[in-house]
């Protein structure tokens, strides 16, 4: 992955979180695929004085979301505003900090950039207009796309397949190779009728997806893929659907009537018109839905788990590329998928259909574990490969490195230095500085150094090791010169080691701010400062020496398990 050299104050940056369907309840597989990622490296921009803006909202409009209507009994608008509030609420309560979370179907400008963007590409004669036939739940009055037929495989006779692929002999299935077709909707037969939609054909702007694929940042298993994807060659995809909810397609006449813009081609768009929102807001002032959509000098980052990779480094850059006057992101970091350990140990898949999930609403009843949980997706982050939520191994990492490692080393340096040297970060006299001194601060500058780095790549996961190493290396330190013993004879001495180290703590609460946004600002609370104030360099450059000192709260309160059998 390539690195930026600008300097944060200078960068313009753009930073999205995936729009989640407003359709359900979000949960840790959420939060580790785009959004703690995303909310980390926005954290630290914000830190070095970049000018960055982080954008999100819902996903308000396709089937998905009709259907789970008609089971509540409820309109799409009602159950997406419900789910939308509901996810908000989450969001926020994981400290997650966008400057704006809107909506596809709320947001007043959305329709209108959807629609302009359409029609751009149907002016330009992107679109082939075909006839298609599909499957038809005539009780419901609907078109039925895949996921909603089922019926049995015309190539190996397997029952139960959905209307794209056969799960057994792998063939393509379509109207004609599904037998027996029945509709999910209302579990009647589905029949088969023809039907208008305008297509892209990809293909046409494979040079362009290969040209970006070449410059963006990208992770190396989503270059693979969609290089693989490249070489397989690009389809025609239908933009249009036959639906009563979305947006409309912007075409006049009655061919186009009763048809709405596919939900994959209007959600990346809801980007651009959630930017636009906040431009509205008076946050921006000055700043127009151009300068950081239109303008070399803002650099966008998506964040999205793996299973939107198609849509944002494929359809998305040809989209873009089609209409021509947005930029193209500069990089699209893309996490796999989290499974998760069941009581009985065994590993699941989380799946939203079978609510079988860790429910971020549940987590939210223990409000002081947020940073814990942050920390501990970051460090199991699915950046390379699939990982696994095991809430035993949790509560191990919770009490072992951050109450033991992290909280008790800041806890006892604090009051060990209010109790004996009061309560102002100590001076020292420079010549009783030691070589273990120094080579502590070198161990500072280097999880300094590459902790940023590993920043700068989105590698969150490698960032936060180095971060905890650092933590661990000022345990060591104090082990080494332990001040305990040193005060009785030589509180000079002990001064020196005092100062080091609570740089270090101060160090390690900017350094870890980004993670953990509220244990970070307790420790530079204990400093008299404020995160608002703190610049990134501070890690490094923040003299201490003399700065006020408090003793902060107990950062984590370890968590005892129950063993089996005890009762409540
Ligand atoms: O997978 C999802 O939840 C989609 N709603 C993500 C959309 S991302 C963007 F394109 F809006
Ligand atoms: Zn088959």
């Amino acid at each position: 992955m390539n690195t930026d050299t600008r300097q944060g104050s200078q960068r313009r940056v753009l930073v999205t979180g995936a729009l989640p369907y407003s359709n359900g309840r979000l949960h840790v597989g959420h939060l580790a695929g785009a959004y703690i990622p995303a909310d980390i490296y926005v954290r630290y921009l914000r830190m070095t004085g970049a000018d960055v803006r982080f954008i999100c909202g819902s996903d308000d409009h396709g089937v998905a979301i009709m259907l789970s209507a008609e089971k509540e009994g409820k309109t799409p608008a009602e159950v997406a505003n419900f789910y939308r509030e509901k996810q908000a609420r989450d969001f926020k309560g994981m400290g997650i900090s966008f400057d704006i979370y809107s909506g596809t179907s709320i947001n007043p400008y959305h329709a209108k950039q959807s629609q302009a963007f359409f029609t751009s590409l149907y002016e330009k004669g992107y679109f082939e207009k075909q006839s298609t036939r599909q499957f038809y739940d005539e009780l419901k009055g609907v078109f039925l796309p895949d996921r909603y037929v089922k019926g049995e495989c015309g190539f190996c006779g397997t029952k139960d397949q959905h209307g794209d692929q056969c799960e057994n002999c792998g063939k393509m299935l379509d109207v004609d190779s599904l037998k027996g077709a029945v509709s999910v909707v209302s579990g009647q037969p589905a029949v088969v009728k023809e039907t208008v939609h305008w297509f892209l054909d990809l293909a046409r702007f494979g040079p362009q997806v290969e040209e970006w694929l070449n410059s963006a940042i990208l992770r190396d298993h989503t270059k693979a893929y969609v290089t693989g994807l490249l070489a397989t060659g690009l389809v025609k995809r239908a933009m249009t659907r036959d639906l009563s909810w979305g947006i409309p397609v912007p075409i006049e006449g009655d061919e186009a009537k009763g048809k709405v813009l596919y939900v994959w081609f209007d959600a990346p768009i809801g980007y651009i018109s959630n930017t636009e929102e906040l431009c509205h807001t008076g946050k921006l002032p000055h700043s127009t839905v151009q300068d950081w959509w239109s303008s070399k000098d803002t650099e966008i980052f998506h964040f999205i788990g793996e299973d939107n990779t198609i849509f944002h480094c494929v359809i998305w850059i040809a989209m873009l590329s089609a209409e021509g006057s947005f930029s193209l992101p500069k990089g699209v970091i893309v996490n796999q998928y989290l499974n998760f350990q069941k009581d009985g140990g065994e590993v699941e898949k989380i799946s939203k259909s079978r609510g079988t999930a860790i429910w971020v609403e549940d987590l939210l009843d223990d409000p002081t574990c947020v940073d814990s949980v942050r920390y501990y997706l970051t460090a199991i982050a699915p950046e390379r490969a699939r990982s696994v939520y095991k809430p035993d191994d949790f509560i191990l990492r919770h009490n072992g490195e951050l109450a033991d490692t992290l909280g008790n080393l800041v806890n006892r340096i604090t009051s060990f230095t209010l109790k004996h040297c009061g309560d102002k970060v100590p001076h020292f006299e420079q010549e009783r500085v030691s070589e273990v001194d120094k080579a502590f601060t070198a161990q500072l500058e280097e999880a300094y150094r590459i902790a940023t780095e590993e920043l700068e790549k989105c590698n969150f996961k490698s960032y936060l090791e180095r971060a905890m190493e650092f933590a661990r290396q000022c345990n060591r330190y104090v082990d080494e010169k332990a001040p305990w013993t040193m005060r009785k004879t030589d509180l000079e001495g002990t001064k020196v080691t005092l100062a080091y180290v609570l740089r270090a703590i101060h160090a390690l609460g900017v350094l870890l701010s980004p993670v953990m946004p509220a244990t970070g600002e307790k420790i530079l609370a204990a400093f008299g400062r404020s995160p608002r104030d703190v610049a990134w360099s501070d890690i490094v450059s923040w003299n201490v020496v003399g700065a006020p000192l408090s003793q902060p709260p107990i950062l984590f309160q370890k968590i005892v398990q129950e063993k089996a059998g005890e009762s409540h």
